[in-house]
């Protein structure tokens, strides 16, 4: 794509002028936006990035390793892998209000951030994957009126707190123009198509208390689904999927014993931007293997029910 590759050439430019050879650290999620942000800093200065990337013990299967593989051995890029699931999952013990739990996360996130950058040592620099409709979107918030119907969990207030100028490459790209620009800096796809991934994790797709042995079942169960969903082709049509796993044990019979053990709901919609959603219609074969397939792989699961709700008036995430 001739634009992108101007983009880029344009952007590394603004960069360069902008950070000088001053240190610049980046918060990295493994979503599009900072990683696309990360690899395009990186490569127009190269080692005067430093990324953290916060481990909060709220994450998918797998999903620490491929980050940390990604950007540490596949980009070279120094990076901290903040392992601080001990010291979030501690402070969520017993909290089960889903505000309470986006807050407690949001604080312990911007201290652990914090913490962890400094040991970068004289950076000068915070690096941002904002975007365009984060701009606006944040401008007409502060501008009239608002209903806050969920508190989400960012890096508010962090650049001041820390003395940090910010280094924000994407504020003038939509969605769709980062990915072009992952595509075009060799991101692989599998990175650039994945579906969004909400800052609290799984504590919001675990309705009520959070405990370690209800997220180990979620994680096995939520990677069945998106297994499921890749297999049948339908990884690319859906805005985003997960299961959440249902604070109530049910009864279930197994071979000749009774079980009871946690329900899960399985979540899969279609959107634009978020802001509104329709279910995903999958077929009843793909519902019903797909259930089979989590009761059977999954220990602690009997029972699997599909959230038809469209948004509004439910919402995507489940708290
Ligand atoms: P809802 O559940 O409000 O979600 O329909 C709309 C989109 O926002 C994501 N989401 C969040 N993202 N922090 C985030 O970074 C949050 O607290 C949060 N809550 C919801 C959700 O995954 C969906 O993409």
């Amino acid at each position: 794509d001739w634009t992108m590759g101007a983009y880029r050439e344009e952007a590394i430019r603004l960069i360069r002028e902008q950070v000088g050879d001053q240190k610049v650290i980046c918060g990295l999620s493994g979503g599009v936006d900072s990683s696309v942000a990360a690899v395009l800093i990186h490569e127009a200065i190269g080692d005067q990035l430093t990324c953290v990337f916060v481990d909060h013990g709220l994450l998918r299967e797998g999903e620490a390793e491929q980050v940390v593989t990604m950007f540490r051995d596949h980009y070279n890029m120094p990076l901290i892998h903040a392992q601080e699931q001990d010291l979030f999952l501690d402070a969520l013990e017993g909290v089960s209000d889903p505000e309470v739990k986006r807050k407690t996360i949001g604080k312990l996130f911007i201290d652990v951030f914090q913490k962890h950058a400094s040991e970068v040592g004289g950076a000068t620099f915070l690096a941002q994957g904002t975007l365009y409709p984060d701009v606006i979107e944040s401008v007409s918030f502060s501008g009239g009126p608002s209903v806050t119907i969920k508190s989400h969990h960012n890096v508010g207030g962090l650049p001041e707190k820390m003395g940090l100028k910010l280094v924000e490459p994407l504020r003038e790209l939509f969605k769709d123009e980062v990915r072009a620009l992952g595509r075009e800096l060799g991101l692989p796809d599998s990175f650039i198509g994945r579906h969004p991934f909400p800052g609290p994790g799984l504590a919001i797709r675990c309705p009520g208390e959070i405990t370690r042995e209800k997220l180990a079942i979620l994680r096995r169960a939520d990677a069945v689904f998106i297994d499921q969903i890749r297999k049948h082709g339908l990884y690319d049509e859906i805005w985003q999927a997960f299961v959440a796993l249902l604070p109530v044990r049910t009864v279930g019979v197994m071979g000749d014993g009774r079980t009871y053990d946690y329900a899960c709901a399985m979540r899969a919609v279609t959107s634009v931007d978020g802001m509104t959603a329709d279910y995903y219609p999958f077929s009843h074969e793909f519902l019903g293997e797909t259930a089979t397939r989590i009761i059977n792989e999954v220990r602690g699961i009997n029972r699997v029910t599909y959230d038809v709700t469209s948004k509004p008036p439910g919402t995507i995430e489940w708290e």
